[in-house]
């Protein structure tokens, strides 16, 4: 498919897309936001892509946060379908079955914030700053800010950043849980792509049964959440791997997954 506002790259099961408007730093505009979600469709239906990783083009900005010009000709109803619009669209990028890995290389404002929070963890390059600015145009977070914040780093400290609008450093993001690493410009997307690599070195079905069990528990009570952990452990079982697994670790050799379901 063509897109005017990404771009994606695949490699050895592993895709990157980049959002690409830097001149107004990756801001999220309507065409992009299609774009992106028509992408996400793509990515799902391939099933030779094993992890996605987003970025932002340029060196200054991950994303910037929604446009905000288009905020000028809002009404509620137009607010209430946007903000509608970025809730099924963070869905679906958390609900992907693959890992996703935000490499955020530069500010992750607002909307672009949303973004790396809705993707599985994130990777910071030192220079990147994270917020939700949104105290600050009159309005608050509409693409699920004000829910995942909270959920990732607590309500305090949720609370504390966005009745403030204050942006934190890389270094911040990782002392409260937001980011799992910092990583120098240069290095951020090699390190990104290496845990890649590790992850598609792993069986395919188990390391989608480790997501879903991971990520429909996060919500539920510990009972429930065991409860699904459970049917995704047995999961593991429909693909051959889960014996290759066993049987590499007493022949003392690496696992050869073929990350198929039993024929
Ligand atoms: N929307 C539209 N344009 C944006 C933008 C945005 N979110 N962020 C940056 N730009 C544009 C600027 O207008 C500027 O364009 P011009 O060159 O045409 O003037 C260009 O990008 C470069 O930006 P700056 O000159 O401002 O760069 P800077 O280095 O001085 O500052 C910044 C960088 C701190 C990120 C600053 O641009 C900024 O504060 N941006 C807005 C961030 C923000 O408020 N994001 C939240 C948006 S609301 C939202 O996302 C709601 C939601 O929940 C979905």
């Amino acid at each position: 498919m063509e897109y005017n506002n990404i771009v994606i790259q695949v490699k050895e099961g592993i895709a990157t897309l980049t959002f690409n408007r830097p001149e107004i730093l990756n801001a999220l505009n309507e065409e992009m936001l299609k774009e992106f979600s028509n992408a996400l469709d793509e990515i799902y239906a391939n099933q030779d892509i094993r992890v996605l990783i987003l970025t932002g083009a340029g060196e200054k900005s991950f994303i910037a946060g929604a446009d905000i010009k288009q905020f000028l000709t809002f009404s509620p109803l137009k607010a209430k379908s946007f903000s509608e619009m970025g809730r099924l669209l963070m869905n679906k990028l958390q609900e992907l079955p693959i890992p996703v890995i935000a490499a955020v290389n530069g500010y992750a404002l607002g909307g672009g914030c949303e973004v790396a929070m809705a993707c599985d963890f994130i990777y910071a390059s030192e220079n990147a700053m994270f917020g939700l600015p949104e105290i600050t145009l009159g309005i608050i977070p509409g693409f699920g800010g004000t829910q995942r914040l909270p959920r990732l780093v607590g309500e305090s400290m949720a609370k504390e950043l966005i009745f403030t609008g204050q942006m934190i450093s890389a270094q911040e993001a990782k002392n409260m849980g937001l980011a799992n690493k910092v990583c120098s410009q240069e290095q951020l997307m090699d390190d990104v792509i290496q845990t890649a690599k590790a992850i598609t070195s792993k069986g395919k079905v188990s390391v989608r049964a480790a997501k879903q069990a991971i990520s429909n528990g996060m919500n539920v009570d510990l009972a429930t959440g065991c409860s699904i952990e459970i049917d995704a452990f047995a999961l593991c079982f429909t693909s051959p791997d889960a014996k290759e697994g066993a049987l590499a670790f007493m022949e003392k050799r690496r696992p050869d997954f073929k990350g198929s379901l039993k024929e």
